[in-house]
């Protein structure tokens, strides 16, 4: 729209052969005549579309003292022998009224002169009246600034154009500024949420290049910072109310609690206005430094709403001398200076004008007097803008003092006096200038302020910390927590989160379609930990390791395996050691009933060796329990393979003593002497050592050793003896299984014998009982896990064993002891022939 509006200027006036501005440019503000005159543009006025809304401020009594201090480094510069020695710089300041059309039109006056020519008719190369233009403190109104005066070469020097936009050196080739890029600004705001630990805010910027452009920056960094924005509304001065309102509800439903700012004051305020209306409370504000430190009128209002906002500043400076010469500007009726008169009648209410008395004032009386005011002019405590526009004045000073070859080491101390300056040497001089004017505010590239109420109810701008973007990262701030102020009641620092942060033993789990801030907690799995808070994933145990009850901590599984402690094995114990003793009790008493007709007729020697294998059979489950060791586990299954055949060979050796018995008693038969007591001894020992042999090959070869069982459960470590080899202990069993049932059936043949000692219904019964108990076994032995398959074998061992005790010898016993008188050969004989 500017290079069209240009354009067309251009070719309108092209008709008259000199190229003139479309419209008779105005007078500027202040003015002062010298040897070169420094152009400048300042926003006195804010932008008249805005006179819809009541409540504006027309006068911007910041910009005046922004221009003023330009006023003051000119004089100072003029004063100085040290820099352009016999130069004297004079001023030309207008008004751009914060509006891109009217800053234009400035500058534009600016380029032609008073003529209102810009090119000369015969060469059409005129030179510029102004070397560099100082101002325009934002930044859309810079840019068609910086635009339409790009074909000039003009240098434009800004104190307050901080759009990262203006960076871009191949679109603004003749822009200078003396405050940091909002790049900076974006960053610094970014890591100001992030430490204080706002992960969780809302956005709001003004529709410009300022807000859009530094909103875009922060929303950038903030993404990649983990920051999340909840919601991010632009507003601007011209919108309508409804908008605004819009925004107050989006504020007021919002769930953060931090509201981030990148803001000009006239929009902002026209917003606070209505969250005023509403009484919308207890956000913590953040702003940029276009508003966190302008004085106004009605701040008291707006403290309502955010009170303790933090925000960033252009770093704070002293300049010598500068408050004296402000507060002693006196308005001036001389034409194109008239400047402060606008100022002086609306801040003493008194017109300056004596001639004419139709304005309803009351005339000037002279007394008047700046230093007994407060206002944005005359507070000096963040001059930060100021000092930018005093660093652009003495910028551009010291690049003409290069180029007019100004020699200050010469006694004669001048310069060049060939003050026509081609606008493209400046902007190369203006390039590779280095100067210093307040050494100490050098390396600072932002104050952090905060807004408290003094004692006297006045709200303040404390400074609580500095950024220095030049150090490295984590050190880049440098803050004093204690002089913060916060927002609410309690003065703490606010929370602004979408979730709270997942504790140990729990993990983060994203929200679908969320941003990423907001999340859920998901208790870890079993036998998963998480020992960080807002950990984003639950770790594994070690095999060997299960979590705790708070999921935060690994911790050594419980062991399991039978002990001698616990009631189970208390219990095996008893009943093995009660099995034994019981035995060994028969073996007394069959020792000392040894002569007595039952016993003799009974095969004594088997039935010692039966009683003998019965107690290791009893005591061979002791070996089971305990923790295995490498040694127990070799002896248990062995011993009690071993244990076992001998005890069934010699069950095996009575049935078949039995049934050799009976056949030996049929007449003509005189088997009895095949199986006498030696074949007996020598059949017990071949079929035990079978079983030795076995085990031998089963130790030999693949031996059981105690394995640590981390499948079985998840929670717990069986320790258990591992077969080794499944075929050796099936082979034992097998082997065991094998003469049970060989007992059973020669028991079973012989059990109608007619003999009332005969043994072998017992033994029949027995046997019974053995195959059973080893049946059921089986399938408990399968499906009980850890030490439970234990004790069932256990079991199995005992009941066998128990089986075989009571089946077999407890009859005798009976006799034995309580029926004395059956206890003779005639009684046990007798019964043959009656049946
Ligand atoms: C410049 O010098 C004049 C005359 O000595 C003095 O009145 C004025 O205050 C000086 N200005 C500055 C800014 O130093
Ligand atoms: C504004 O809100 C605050 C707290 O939310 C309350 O204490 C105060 O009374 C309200 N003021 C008005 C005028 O509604
Ligand atoms: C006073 O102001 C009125 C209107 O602003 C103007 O017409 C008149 O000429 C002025 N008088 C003098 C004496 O300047
Ligand atoms: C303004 O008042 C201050 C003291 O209040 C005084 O020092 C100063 O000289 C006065 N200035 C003018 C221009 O009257
Ligand atoms: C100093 O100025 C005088 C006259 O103004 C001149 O004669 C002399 O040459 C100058 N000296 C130098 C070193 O330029
Ligand atoms: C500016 O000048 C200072 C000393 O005068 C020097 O230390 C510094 O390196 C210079 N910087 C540049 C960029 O030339
Ligand atoms: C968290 O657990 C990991 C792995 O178990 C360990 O390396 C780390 O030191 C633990 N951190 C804390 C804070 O306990």
């Amino acid at each position: 729209m500017f290079t069209f509006l240009l354009i067309v200027s251009l070719t309108t006036v092209r008709a008259e052969l000199v190229c003139r501005l479309w419209r008779r440019s105005e007078l500027p503000m202040f003015s002062k005549d010298g040897d070169i005159t420094i152009g400048g543009i300042f926003a006195f006025h804010d932008n008249p579309i805005d006179v819809n809304h009541p409540f504006k401020s027309f006068l911007n009594f910041r910009e005046l003292q922004n221009a003023q201090t330009m006023i003051f480094a000119i004089e100072e510069i003029n004063n100085r022998t040290d820099i352009l020695p016999g130069v004297t710089l004079g001023f030309k300041i207008y008004d751009s009224c914060r509006d891109v059309r009217l800053a234009i039109k400035s500058a534009m006056a600016l380029v032609s002169g008073p003529d209102g020519r810009l090119i000369n008719d015969d060469s059409c190369i005129k030179p510029l009246t102004v070397p560099a233009i100082i101002g325009q403190s934002s930044s859309s109104p810079l840019i068609g600034i910086a635009t339409s005066l790009g074909p000039f070469n003009l240098p434009v020097i800004s104190h307050g154009a901080s759009c990262a936009c203006l960076s871009n050196k191949k679109l603004f080739p003749t822009f200078f500024r003396t405050i940091p890029s909002d790049y900076y600004q974006s960053r610094v705001l970014v890591q100001l949420v992030k430490h204080f630990g706002w992960t969780w805010v809302g956005a709001i910027r003004s529709d410009n290049d300022y807000g859009n452009y530094g909103m875009s920056t922060f929303e950038e960094i903030a993404q990649q910072e983990g920051v999340c924005i909840e919601y991010s509304e632009a507003i601007y001065k011209s919108y309508p109310r409804e908008r605004y309102l819009k925004v107050v509800d989006i504020i007021k439903k919002s769930t953060s609690k931090v509201i981030i700012a990148f803001v000009s004051f006239n929009d902002l305020e026209i917003l606070l206005r209505e969250m005023f209306l509403q009484n919308v409370t207890g956000f913590q504000w953040i702003g940029t430094d276009s508003w966190i430190s302008a004085k106004n009128p009605s701040i008291l209002e707006y403290y309502k709403i955010m009170s303790g906002a933090i925000g960033t500043t252009v770093s704070n400076a002293f300049i010598p001398g500068l408050k004296n010469f402000l507060l002693n500007v006196r308005p001036s009726d001389t034409p194109a200076n008239t400047g402060m008169t606008e100022y002086w009648e609306f801040l003493f209410s008194c017109s300056t004008t004596k001639q004419n008395q139709t304005t309803r004032l009351p005339p000037c009386t002279g007394s008047e007097n700046l230093s007994g005011l407060d206002n944005q002019y005359t507070d000096l405590s963040n001059i930060g803008k100021a000092n930018n526009v005093y660093k652009a004045t003495y910028a551009v000073a010291y690049s003409l003092h290069n180029l007019l070859a100004c020699n200050t080491k010469d006694l004669n101390k001048t310069c060049s006096k060939n003050f026509k300056i081609e606008p493209l040497q400046l902007l190369q001089y203006l390039k590779t200038v280095n100067f210093t004017t307040d050494p100490a505010a050098r390396v600072k590239t932002y104050d952090l302020i905060n807004w408290q109420l003094s004692k006297d109810g006045m709200v303040e701008f404390v400074t609580f910390g500095a950024y220095y973007a030049f150090l490295s990262e984590g050190q880049q701030f440098v803050i004093n927590y204690d002089s913060i102020v916060w927002t609410g009641a309690d003065n703490k620092v606010p929370k602004s989160v979408c979730s709270d942060s997942c504790h140990p033993g729990t993990r983060k789990a994203a929200q679908k379609g969320r941003p990423i801030c907001c999340y859920d907690c998901i208790p870890c799995a079993e036998g998963e930990i998480s020992n960080t808070t807002d950990s984003p994933n639950c770790l594994m145990c070690y095999e060997e390791y299960k979590s705790n009850k708070q999921k935060d901590q690994c911790i050594l599984k419980d062991i399991e395996f039978l002990s001698f402690e616990e009631k189970m094995g208390i219990l095996m114990v008893t009943l093995s050691v009660l099995g034994a003793s019981l035995t060994m009790s028969v073996a007394l008493i069959f020792y000392m009933n040894r002569d007595t007709p039952i016993v003799k007729a009974n095969n004594s020697e088997l039935s010692f060796l039966l009683l003998f294998s019965l107690t290791l059979c009893f005591l061979c489950s002791l070996t089971f329990i305990g923790e295995p060791s490498y040694w127990s586990c070799m002896l248990r299954h062995t011993i009690f393979g071993i244990t076992f055949v001998l005890c069934i060979s010699c069950v095996l050796g009575k049935t078949i003593v039995v049934l050799m018995a009976f056949r030996a008693t049929l007449p003509g038969n005189d088997i009895m002497k095949w199986f006498g007591p030696i074949q007996q001894r020598l059949s017990v020992c071949t079929f035990t050592l079978v079983q030795v042999l076995i085990c031998l090959l089963w130790l030999l070869i693949s031996p059981p050793f105690p394995n640590r069982n981390l499948k079985h459960f998840t929670e717990i470590i069986i320790i258990e003896c591992a077969l080794g080899s499944q075929t050796a202990f099936s082979a034992v069993l097998g082997y065991i299984g094998f003469l049970a049932l060989l007992c059973f059936i020669l028991a079973f043949l012989a059990r109608k014998l007619p003999d009332n000692f005969n043994e072998a219904k017992y033994i029949t019964f027995s046997m019974l009982i053995f195959c059973a108990v080893w049946v059921t076994f089986i399938p408990a032995y399968i499906s009980s896990p850890g030490k439970y398959t234990v004790a069932v074998e256990i079991f199995a061992i005992l009941a066998s064993s128990f089986g075989l005790l009571f089946c077999i010898f407890i009859p005798k016993c009976y006799i034995i002891i309580l029926k004395p008188e059956q206890n003779t050969k005639k009684h046990i004989m007798g019964k043959i022939p009656s049946k």
